[in-house]
């Protein structure tokens, strides 16, 4: 079985290259380690990058890249690809930074790229901008998000939560969630989560944002699933951004989430939510529907 450690990168694409690398190095405060009259290779911190921006005609996220666990290869994920019946590409020096992936389209058409290592390029975090720890999760809008967790088990993802039948979130670590998927008419991105140091970091990436003119469509909230406190904004091309922090740690050993104060149960277990008592347990009105 393909088994993945941690979501690698984010591939968008996007008709506004200015102005989205303005917001994503002077606002988010993520570095550019290359780039090129097409593409834009974005860091949190020491990986060459984790976030692409590519100029296009079109805006949204194109794909992702899942880092394969040390003891399997490149050569062998794209060998159990094959055995899955999915038609693996494998690269050779596809991207900076990378030196071999295999590609293939998921259930839904997007773009997943298995890679084994990354080069180490930028040099830490800036002292300006938000700075985020790192890209936390990816939520994609999917035709049946049923399948989708399904499909993604096969890659070493575990089920953590459901809200009803909608949105399932999975993990490949011990991170809450790493992928999730809401069932949709749109093949699109849901939003893209970095993960932040803790609350006071949190208010002050809204400080950020506001100077920046930068409205929160909702938040601060704690989570039903995940318990992560969120905030939610746009980015230039309207992608939708958390920010977050505190989300649950997952023990798979166990099946269960380290305990905390906030939580419902003990022990806390994967389950499955009701909506409204998973979009805030702190009452926080939304005036925009985040599912
Ligand atoms: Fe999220």
């Amino acid at each position: 079985m393909i088994k993945v450690f941690r979501l690698g990168y984010v591939h968008f694409q996007t008709q506004n290259m200015e102005r989205m690398l303005e917001y994503y190095t002077d606002v988010l405060g993520l570095t550019v380690t290359q780039q090129d009259s097409q593409t834009a290779y974005v860091s949190t911190s020491i990986d060459h990058h984790n976030i692409i921006l590519e100029q296009s005609s079109e805006s949204g996220v194109v794909g992702f890249g899942l880092q394969l666990v040390p003891e399997m290869s490149v050569a062998e994920a794209a060998s159990e690809l094959e055995r899955m019946g999915l038609n693996g590409n494998v690269k050779t020096d596809p991207m900076p930074g990378v030196s071999e992936l295999v590609e293939f389209k998921d259930i839904d058409g997007y773009t997943v790229q298995l890679f084994g290592e990354m080069e180490l390029a930028a040099e830490g975090f800036k002292k300006t901008g938000v700075a985020p720890n790192k890209v936390g999760h990816l939520s994609l809008r999917v035709q049946d998000a049923k399948k989708s967790v399904e499909f993604y088990k096969q890659f070493g993802f575990t089920n953590t939560d459901w809200i009803e039948d909608f949105f399932g979130f999975m993990t490949c670590n011990r991170d809450h969630h790493v992928l999730n998927f809401a069932t949709s008419d749109r093949k699109e991105m849901h939003h893209m989560a970095l993960e932040l140091r803790d609350y006071s970091h949190l208010i002050q990436s809204m400080d950020t944002l506001g100077r920046n003119g930068i409205r929160i469509l909702w938040g601060p909230s704690r989570h039903g699933a995940g318990h992560n406190i969120a905030t939610y904004h746009r980015d230039p091309d309207g992608n939708m951004i958390e920010l977050f922090t505190d989300a649950d740690i997952y023990v798979p050993e166990l099946d269960m989430f380290e305990p905390r104060p906030w939580h419902e149960n003990y022990p806390q277990k994967p389950r499955v939510w009701e909506t409204e008592e998973c979009m805030t347990r702190w009452g926080t009105a939304f005036e925009q529907s985040l599912v």
